[in-house]
C-alpha cells in the first residue's frame, strides 16, 4: 500500500440509513474494504456484522475494527459470489439486511503493486484476491477478437477492435508486463475528448472486471443476498458504472415485480405487483450531492439502490389500473 493510503467511503450515510441496523439484529457488510461502512454500522446499534472480502489485505485491516467491538464483527475472507457457502458454513441463514459497496477500494487503486492503476506504474495485475490469472495475462494470451470483445462489452469502449490490434501488435515485440505500458499503447490509439478522462479508463475498467468476474459475482450474490433477508430485511447496494447499476437495477425491478413498461408511456409500467416479495426502497437511484461529488472524486458515479423483503401482512402499493 502507499503511504497514508486511506478510503474516503461514498455515500456512507445514506447506504448505513437504508440498511437501518437494529440492535439484536445481525448484518452482512459484502464489501469490507477499510471497514468505513462496518464502523458505522457497529457503532450506530448494539447488532451483529458479518464482513466479506475478496482481498486478503482488507480482511488484515479489519483485525482492529473487531478487537474494539469484541464478538460482534466476524471477517470472512472470500467472494461475495460465495456468500451463501460462507455463510451458511459459519451456522448463519438469514440476515436482517446486507450492504455492498461495489468495486475497488482507494488502498487497492492507490497501491502501484496491485496493478488497477493508469495513473502509477506497476506490475499489471488487478487481481483482488491475489490469485487466478492477471491482466498480464489476458492482454499477452487471448486473441485479438478476444480481447476486442472484453473491451467493448465490459469496458464500453467504442474503439476496442483498434486498442486490441494496438495491444497484439505491441507484444509481439516483448510482453506487456506493466500499466503504464499497457496505457501508454491505449493512449496511443485513443484520442483525448473533451471530457477530460484518460483514455486509458475504460480499458483498465474492462480488464479489471474481466480478471475478478465482478458481473458473475454481484449476479449471484444479489440473489443469495435477497434469499436470505427476513421479513423486512434490507438490501443496500453501491454501484460505480452502468453496467453493476444495470444489474442491480434490473434485479430489483423483477423482485419488487415491476415489470418495465413496453413503452414508457405506458401506465402499466413501473407498477408493484402487490404478491412480490421485495419492495423498492429507491424508485430512482440516489446519487451522491454536489458536496460529496466535490470533495471525493470516486463518489461521482456512485449509484444506491436499495429494496427489503415485504414484512407480513403489510400489502404492496396500489397497483395503478
Ligand atoms: C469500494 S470498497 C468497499 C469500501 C467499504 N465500504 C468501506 O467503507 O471502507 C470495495 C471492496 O469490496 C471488495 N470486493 C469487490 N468485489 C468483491 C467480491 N466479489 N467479493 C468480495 N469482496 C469484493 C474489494 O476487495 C474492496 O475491498
Amino acid at each position: 500500500m502507499s503511504a497514508g493510503s486511506s478510503h474516503v467511503p461514498v455515500l456512507l450515510h445514506e447506504a448505513v440509513a437504508l440498511l437501518a441496523p437494529a440492535a439484536g439484529g445481525l448484518y452482512l457488510d459484502a464489501t469490507f474494504g477499510g471497514g468505513g461502512y462496518a464502523a458505522n454500522i457497529l457503532d450506530g446499534a448494539a447488532c451483529t456484522l458479518w464482513a466479506i472480502d475478496r482481498d486478503p489485505a482488507a480482511i488484515a485491516r479489519g483485525a482492529a475494527l473487531a478487537a474494539r467491538h469484541p464478538g460482534r464483527l466476524h471477517l470472512i475472507e472470500g467472494g461475495f459470489g460465495d456468500l451463501l457457502s460462507l455463510l451458511s458454513q459459519r451456522g448463519v441463514t438469514a440476515l436482517d439486511g446486507a450492504v455492498f459497496d461495489l468495486g475497488v477500494s482507494s488502498f487497492q487503486i492507490d497501491d502501484p503493486a496491485r496493478g488497477f492503476s493508469f495513473r502509477h506504474d506497476g506490475p499489471l495485475d488487478m487481481r483482488m484476491a491475489g490469485t487466478g490469472a492477471t491482466a498480464a495475462d489476458l492482454v499477452n494470451q487471448l486473441d485479438e477478437t478476444e480481447l476486442a470483445d472484453i473491451l467493448y462489452q465490459l469496458g464500453e469502449e467504442r474503439l476496442s477492435r483498434r486498442i486490441a490490434r494496438a495491444i497484439v501488435a505491441a507484444r509481439r515485440g516483448a510482453p506487456i508486463e506493466t500499466t503504464q505500458r499497457l496505457a501508454d499503447i491505449v493512449r496511443g490509439v485513443v484520442p483525448k475528448d473533451k471530457s477530460g478522462i484518460d483514455p486509458a479508463t475504460r480499458s483498465f475498467q474492462a480488464l479489471r472486471i474481466k480478471v475478478n468476474d465482478e458481473l458473475g459475482q454481484i449476479a449471484r450474490a444479489l440473489e443469495d443476498a435477497a434469499r436470505l433477508l427476513r421479513p423486512g430485511g434490507r438490501l443496500v447496494v453501491v454501484s460505480f458504472h452502468s453496467l453493476e447499476d444495470r444489474l442491480v437495477k434490473r434485479f430489483m425491478t423483477q423482485a419488487s415485480g415491476r415489470a418495465p413498461a413496453p413503452s414508457r408511456h405506458d401506465p402499466r409500467g413501473l407498477t408493484a405487483r402487490e404478491d412480490a416479495g421485495f419492495e423498492l426502497l429507491t424508485p430512482r437511484a440516489l446519487r451522491p450531492g454536489a458536496a460529496e461529488a466535490a470533495a471525493n472524486p470516486r463518489a461521482r458515479s456512485a449509484r444506491l439502490r436499495a429494496m427489503r423483503r415485504r414484512p407480513p401482512g403489510i400489502p404492496g402499493p396500489e397497483i395503478r389500473p
